[in-house]
């Protein structure tokens, strides 16, 4: 990670997919994986969008759940606190209506750890960095009224991370929207604000209607497609990023169901990844692709998952 974070592992558990990793405790030990990316942390309280927010498609889930969460207050006094005590390496996935509601955000979560022990960041004995470890920046979700703005609008997706880094010394991400031709320019444009590294990518745009009725199977018209559906789409994206940026370190997210995608991402150019929808199909996720890359490794006779990082052979 760059920053000088140090994390156990290059699996993270992507925002929204399990809470704020309390649940998913009970499941899979936080010290086994890399870490948490949090469920959306907005400035003031979200109840988010009316049920239902969940249907499945052949291949994927779309979901609008709409960014639902206590706000910057509540996730400061009272999750922060639990998170840093269990020793779990968290990222905080802002959100806001603004570029200056993201930058209230950091700022404020700036100010609690600056005047709470119990919030300070910690460096374990084996030299891992635990709670907070920074911060990504939820440019791209599709479930709220212009959310994708921040990702697809280069002047925006600049001042959004020019705003938040200007609050924080720590890794700031940017994470992109998939619904653009090419993802390359928003890439840039984040690096160029002062982003640290891309997460690619939130959901794609989906639909699904009920033939009955003719009306949306969700509570909204429109809502955000993951899971393996996706895989191949986000994966070029990560590709062409990789290729056009090289020294920009990428996030890879979408569709990561098990250890033959998970290396097609880091092959692709991602340097770590992040478990979503693959988590509600196999809560055992994180030690199966662990086990799996292991495996891959030693078939391939490499020393290390750096050691493949971009190296698809696009040219034969
Ligand atoms: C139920 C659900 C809630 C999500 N909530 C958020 C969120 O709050 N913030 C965010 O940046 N991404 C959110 N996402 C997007 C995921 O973090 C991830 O980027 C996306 O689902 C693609 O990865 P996947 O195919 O592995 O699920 C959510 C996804 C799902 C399925």
């Amino acid at each position: 990670m760059p920053r000088g974070i140090t994390l156990r592992d290059p699996l993270l558990l992507a925002s929204g997919c399990c809470g704020y990793g309390e649940e998913y405790a009970e499941l899979v030990d936080p010290a086994s994986h890399g870490g948490v990316i949090t469920k959306a942390v907005s400035p003031e309280p979200r109840a988010g969008n009316p049920t239902p927010r969940l249907c499945e498609t052949p291949a994927g889930l779309l979901n609008c759940i709409g960014l639902q969460n206590p706000g910057v207050e509540a996730f400061a006094a009272e999750i922060m606190p639990r998170l840093t005590a269990r020793g779990t390496s968290f990222i905080v996935n802002a959100v806001g209506h603004s570029p200056e509601e993201f930058a209230r955000v950091v700022a404020r979560v700036e100010q609690v750890l600056a005047s709470d022990p119990a919030c300070a960041p910690r460096l374990s004995a084996e030299g891992v960095n635990t709670g907070l470890c920074g911060y990504e920046l939820d440019l791209s979700c599709p479930n709220v009224e212009s959310g994708t703005l921040f990702a697809t609008d280069e002047t925006v997706l600049a001042r959004t991370v020019e705003l938040g880094r200007r609050e924080t010394e720590r890794l700031l991400v940017a994470k992109l929207s998939p619904n653009v031709t090419d993802i390359v320019p928003f890439a840039r444009c984040a690096r160029e604000a002062g982003a640290d590294a891309v997460t690619i990518a939130n959901t794609f745009n989906g639909v699904s209607i009920d033939i009955a009725t003719r009306q949306s199977n969700l509570a909204r018209p429109s809502a955000g497609l993951s899971g393996p559906a996706i895989r191949a789409a986000t994966l070029y994206h990560v590709w062409r990023c990789h290729r056009a940026l090289p020294e920009l370190p990428i996030l890879g997210s979408g569709g990561i169901t098990d250890a033959d995608s998970a290396v097609q991402f880091l092959l692709a150019g991602a340097t770590a990844l992040q478990l979503g929808t693959g988590l509600f199909l196999n809560p055992r996720l994180v030690p199966e692709i662990q086990a799996g890359l292991s495996a891959y490794l030693d078939a391939q006779a490499e020393p290390d998952l750096r050691a493949i990082i971009g190296t698809y052979r696009d040219q034969g």
